[in-house]
């Protein structure tokens, strides 16, 4: 998929991922639908950015119609949560699985759609992003079958209780009330005792209920500190975190990989987040694959052609100079980076 502005937008080009409203975050154009000149003319009034459209490899991956699956899934079942009607957990079971093992034979295309979908703290895309970057830590940490399966859980249901907070305030632009601040801190506890009338295991349940703890014990609900914090919990955090500041919000754009990590590092470095986790998260994400078309801050455009695996974050990037091509290796570089990724 090809990264486009409003501008170079041209009827006939299919969307391979959804245009949300970059306010309420709602779909403005769903995936796949093809572009016609009424789009191109109203997508140029909002310029709503994070604009992708399908290049003929992408548009029958198998990543992105299992992306594409778990997202619709789990809207159902957070539809049911919503409305009391009973939930068919052996579907989100269905999701965790399948994740988990697509995740073993193929991570990076699935994880770069994780974070090229715009979601908010509340939409469903964010839990399935959270659960792809947890299952896939979870992975490198070689956990057993059983634990991935509660981690993937956890992780896909981890903000269930947002569901009892009003949209007004989960969407509120500007800084809350402490009032407004009470109610969304609630959200952990909210959803525990949601997944308890669905009879979902213990240990899933404090997964949601924890996601928000800190190591230094300075988070919520329960202000739990480093060993009191459920290992899989503190996983759901670091991918959360990572989730949240590389997704579009209504008042600020999305980090670029590189920025979303050090994000991370801070956090582990002030002792909020698990610093070995952290370490497990940079160390084995993908963040520029290889063959992203990618500018730098020097205003030149080049391809992502290797990385060393302990440095994701600076790449080597081959520009094409008039006939010749050079290779920039960001590692010696240290004043240039990436500063924005056009294609994938
Ligand atoms: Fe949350």
């Amino acid at each position: 998929m090809r990264n486009v502005a409003v501008e170079g937008l041209k009827p006939g080009m299919r969307l391979a991922l959804p245009i949300r409203c970059q306010v309420s975050y709602k779909i403005l154009l769903n995936a796949g639908v093809v572009i016609k000149d009424s789009h191109i003319q109203r997508l140029r009034e909002i310029n709503p950015g994070g604009i992708y459209i399908e290049t003929p490899e992408f548009s029958k991956h198998p990543a992105k119609e299992l992306y594409n699956n778990a997202v619709t899934t789990m809207d159902k079942i957070f539809e049911s949560f919503a409305e009391k009607t009973p939930v068919d957990m052996r579907l989100v079971r269905g999701t965790v699985r399948n994740v988990a093992s697509y995740l073993n034979k193929e991570s990076h295309v699935l994880m770069q759609l994780a974070r090229l979908n715009n979601a908010d703290s509340y939409s469903v895309s964010h839990c399935v992003n959270v659960c792809i970057y947890s299952l896939y830590m979870g992975s490198k940490l070689d956990l057993g079958k059983g634990d991935l399966n509660i981690l993937g859980t956890g992780a896909v249901l981890h903000d269930i209780g947002k569901l009892g907070i009003p949209l007004n305030i989960l969407r509120k632009p500007g800084g809350l009330t402490p009032d407004e601040y009470i109610m969304i801190k609630r959200h952990p506890l909210v959803g525990y005792d949601l997944l308890s009338q669905a009879n979902v295991k213990e240990e899933v349940k404090d997964i949601v209920l924890q996601h928000h703890e800190y190591c230094d014990g300075s988070g919520y609900p329960l202000g739990l500190a480093g060993d009191e914090i459920n290992y899989l919990a503190k996983i759901v955090a670091v991918s959360d975190v990572y989730d949240a500041v590389t997704t579009d919000r209504a008042y600020r754009p999305k980090m670029l990989p590189h920025e979303g990590m050090e994000i991370l590092v801070a956090n582990s470095s002030a002792n909020k987040l698990d610093s070995r986790l952290v370490s497990t998260f940079l160390h084995g994400i993908c963040m520029y694959p290889l063959g992203s078309t990618v500018r730098l801050n020097t205003g030149e455009v080049g391809k992502v052609i290797n990385f060393l695996r302990n440095y994701p974050s600076r790449p080597f990037v081959a520009v094409k100079q008039n006939k010749s091509t050079k290779v920039v290796s960001l590692m010696e570089e240290p004043t240039i980076f990436i500063s924005e990724i056009i294609d994938m």
